[in-house]
Formats: structure tokens, C-alpha cells, sequence
């Protein structure tokens, strides 16, 4: 498969944007650890920080076994807006945002993954196994620290980070499907379209923010860019 130019070439795409989205992950998290409000949060954000690192670290081992050349690597590096806006909200991160990256984005992340997991590229395939398993742990430590925040703070002081987060996240998945769509599916890189995974998240957040007590929180739009 790959002598085929079209494959490597996507296959190389999606590997250098997951390599880009999990060095991301471990610089943020890492840079909270220190600043984690107790004990658990600190000892968990830690190992958050961790895992992400490793995650990162496989899929260049994975991109390595592809053998791109620094032109390929070049050529794909992903420019994408998630990063610009989460870079403009750096410098306003409150611990509750945090909460909302393992809630939210995480969740994300699990989602893109699973397709990752069932790649007709094998060594992909494996390694993305192991980061699912990983990437739950992450989603719980959100349930859990945004339900104690809730707890402790009350659902106003932390409605606002949802809201925040909430348009992020749904635009994360992109537009519903792209002209590169029904290429990843034919060539088994990925399994669903963009719209599929944003029901997805849909489905597995809606009820854990009501249980929480907090708000879905309301659409400007309600189809892809979402405001
Ligand atoms: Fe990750
Ligand atoms: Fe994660």
C-alpha cells in the first residue's frame, strides 16, 4: 500500500497533524502541572501531561516508519485554526479551562482515535489502541474535576468556561464532511465523516453536562462554523 502515492501521502497528512495535536496536548497540560489546585489534580494533570508526551512521541515513531522525507514533513505541516485560537486564549487560562480541555477536547481527541484504531495502516492501528485506552482516562479525569469544580465554585462560575469551550469543540470536527472525506474512508483511514463524529461527541457530552447540573450551552449557528 505504500507504493501507492495517494495513500502515503494521506496517510502522512493525518499522522503529522495528530503528532502536532498531541505535542500541543503535552505543552499545555505540562505547563498547568505546577499550578494544579491539590494534590490529585496536580499527581493527575501529571500524568495526563505524560501520556500525552508518549502519545506524541509514538506517532513520530510511527511517521518514522514511513520514512517521510524533510520535504513531506514540510509540506503537511498542518496550519489549522484550532491552534491560533487556543493560542490566543493561553494567556487567559484559568484552571477551569483546563477542566474544559480534558472534558471537551479530549472527548475530541478519543473520538479521532477511534477511527485511528481500526486504520488499514497496521502500525497505526496498534498504536492508536493504546492511546484510546489512555485518552478515557483523560475524559474521566474531566468528568470528575469539572463535576468537583461544580461542586465547590456552583454551576455560575463555571458556565462560562463551557460556553467558552463548547464552540471550540464542535468546530474542532471541522465542516460535516470535506472533499478529502470519502478518500480517507475508501483508503481505510478513517470510518466516519466529520458530522458523524460531532454526533458522536454530542451524544456522549449532552447528558454528562446536564447530570452536572450546568447548561448546554446555546448556538449562535447551529450547523458548522459554529458561533
Ligand atoms: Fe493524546
Ligand atoms: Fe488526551
Amino acid at each position: 500500500m505504500m507504493q501507492d502515492g495517494e495513500y502515503r501521502s494521506k496517510l502522512i497528512k493525518l499522522l503529522n497533524d495528530q503528532a502536532r495535536a498531541e505535542l500541543e496536548a503535552s505543552t499545555i497540560y505540562s505547563r498547568w502541572v505546577h499550578k494544579a489546585p491539590g494534590p490529585e489534580e496536580r499527581l493527575h494533570l501529571a500524568e495526563i501531561a505524560h501520556e500525552e508526551t508518549e502519545h506524541w512521541y509514538g506517532t513520530i515513531k510511527v511517521l518514522e516508519g514511513v520514512k517521510v522525507t524533510p520535504q513531506e514533513a514540510k509540506d503537511y505541516a498542518g496550519r489549522s485554526w484550532f491552534y491560533t485560537v487556543s493560542h490566543v486564549l493561553i494567556p487567559r487560562y484559568r484552571w477551569v479551562d483546563i477542566l474544559m480541555l480534558t472534558f471537551l477536547i479530549d472527548r475530541g481527541a478519543f473520538l479521532l482515535v477511534e477511527d485511528f484504531a481500526r486504520s488499514s495502516y497496521a502500525p497505526w492501528a496498534r498504536f492508536a489502541k493504546r492511546v484510546l485506552e489512555e485518552e478515557v482516562g483523560h475524559m474521566d479525569f474531566g468528568n470528575d474535576f469539572v463535576r468537583a469544580q461544580v461542586d465547590k465554585l456552583g454551576t455560575p462560575k463555571v458556565q462560562p468556561a463551557l460556553n467558552k469551550w463548547w464552540r471550540v469543540a464542535l468546530n474542532m470536527f471541522g465542516p460535516p464532511t470535506t472533499r478529502h472525506t470519502q478518500q480517507y474512508i475508501r483508503l481505510g483511514l478513517k470510518y466516519r465523516s466529520n458530522e458523524e463524529r460531532r454526533q458522536a461527541f454530542l451524544l456522549s457530552c449532552e447528558q454528562q453536562i446536564k447530570e452536572m447540573g450546568l447548561q448546554v450551552p446555546k448556538l449562535y449557528r447551529q450547523s458548522y462554523p459554529f458561533i
